[in-house]
This record gives C-alpha cells, sequence and structure tokens, in this order.
C-alpha cells in the first residue's frame, strides 16, 4: 500500500510541474479531487505572486468554492467559451493517455470542460499509473428517473460485450444515493479489466438513462505523473501518434 504523505509528495510535484505550464492570459480549466485542489492551491500563489491575468472555468462547485476562497476569479464556461488548457487530475491513466474519471463524482462537467479545451493535461501520482483500465470501477452518471431500468441496459450491454455478471453499484453516502452536481446519480460498474474501451463507452452511451461514462478516450494530451522526491514523468500524446 502507497504511504499517504508518499502520495501528497507526488501529488504536489506533479501540481507544481503543471502550474509552470500556466501562461499569462490563458482561459484555464481547473479540475476536480485531492491533486487539482493542491493544483489550484500552487496556481493562486503563483497568480498572487506575479499578478497572473486568466481566465478560470470550474469542473465543479466545490472547486469553484475553493478557488474564490484563496482569492480567484471563476467564470461560468459559457462566458469563456473555449479554453486553452484544461488540467485535472484521474482515477486511472493507461499507456494510451485513457482515463478513468469520476471518483469525486464529477466526471460529467470534467468531461464537457476538458473537451472545450485545447489541451488536457492530467495531474496524478504513479498509484494512478494503469497498464489496463477496469481495476477503479468506472463511475457512470445516470437520469434518476428510472435509473434501475438504466441499470438493467447496463446490464444488457456489459453481458454482449462479455462482461456479464459484473456489479453495478450505486454510489450511496449516509444511506442515501449521492447527487452530482447536475443533481444526477452515479452508478460504479466493477469490470476489473476493460479490454475494449471504445465499444464499452459507445454502449454506455446509447442508453437513454446515461447521462455521462467516466471513460476518457483521447482526451487528455498529457500526464504529468509526479513522484515523492519532487521530480515528475511526463507522458505525451504526441509520442503515442
Ligand atoms: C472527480 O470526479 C474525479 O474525476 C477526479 O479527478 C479523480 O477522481 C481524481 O481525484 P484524486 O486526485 O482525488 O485522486
Amino acid at each position: 500500500m502507497t504511504d499517504p504523505a508518499t502520495t501528497d509528495l507526488s501529488k504536489d510535484a506533479a501540481a507544481r510541474a503543471a502550474v509552470a505550464l500556466v501562461e499569462n492570459g490563458m482561459k484555464l480549466g481547473l479540475g476536480t479531487g485531492s491533486t487539482a485542489k493542491v493544483f489550484v492551491d500552487r496556481l493562486a500563489e503563483r497568480v498572487h505572486a506575479e499578478g497572473l491575468d486568466l481566465r478560470l472555468a470550474s469542473t465543479s462547485q466545490a472547486t469553484a468554492d475553493q478557488a474564490r476562497s484563496l482569492g480567484l476569479v471563476v467564470y461560468e464556461l459559457d462566458d469563456l467559451g473555449w479554453l486553452d488548457l484544461t488540467i485535472d487530475g484521474a482515477d486511472e491513466v493507461d499507456p494510451d493517455l485513457s482515463l478513468i474519471k469520476g471518483g469525486g463524482a464529477a466526471h460529467l462537467r470534467e468531461k464537457i470542460v476538458a473537451t472545450a479545451s485545447d489541451r488536457m493535461v492530467v495531474i496524478a501520482d504513479q498509484g494512478k499509473v494503469v497498464e489496463r483500465l477496469g481495476k477503479f470501477k468506472l463511475p457512470v452518471e445516470v437520469i434518476p428517473f428510472g435509473w434501475q431500468s438504466t441499470r438493467t441496459h447496463i446490464e444488457r450491454a456489459l453481458t454482449d460485450l462479455d462482461m456479464a455478471d459484473r456489479p453495478i453499484i450505486l454510489r450511496e453516502k449516509d444511506g442515501a444515493p449521492i447527487r452530482t452536481d447536475e443533481n444526477n446519480y452515479i452508478l460504479d460498474l466493477d469490470l476489473g479489466e476493460i479490454h475494449d474501451a471504445p465499444a464499452l463507452a459507445a454502449s454506455l452511451s446509447a442508453i437513454a438513462g446515461v447521462v455521462e461514462h467516466g471513460l476518457f478516450l483521447n482526451i487528455c494530451n498529457l500526464a504529468i505523473i509526479g513522484r515523492p522526491d519532487g521530480s515528475v514523468v511526463e507522458l505525451r500524446r504526441e509520442d503515442l501518434e
């Protein structure tokens, strides 16, 4: 098991490297989760130290609240239109820079913001890097209306993809379904291994009650993997093409 202190140092290393990518005048998307939180802390330090003029959009209410508490101005995405760069965490990163996101239930807004950006950079610790996606339960945001029918459709889709009988778990907190920023539910798919992520993504997207799944395919341009000694390893999409 990874030592939490080691993980924190790794997140800080990745966040610092990502802050160095920010340029004055940029329109920047802010991610969600513990790694993105460290990034926002480091970003605020740089903004105040250098007087950077940035236009920020957030992927969640939690991150917007954090940024504002640090004296940063956060805009609505639609006030900014297209963004130059979005920096966010991930739950899993594979060698093709395909991701699982949504552990913090924010993957819908995260995907909207990332795909409205010229570039998406992921920051993570080594524990997020996997050979194949799927050990982390895949979050799927669903409409509360008829969610059990939607779950049945997901079961059928998984069966068609040779993933029958995989647990599908309604995410709850204090005995009640958690609600996303868009007031939807989350189903977590315990898949073990995903052998054909594009086929799974297409099948899930075709189900009426599914709002968005946590597979991010061909979206991330660069992954910055932090190490406890403060160094980072970078994996770039251009290197894959
Ligand atoms: C939020 O819904 C997620 O996509 C996060 O970006 C992801 O879970 C990474 O979070 P941590 O940095 O806390 O691991």
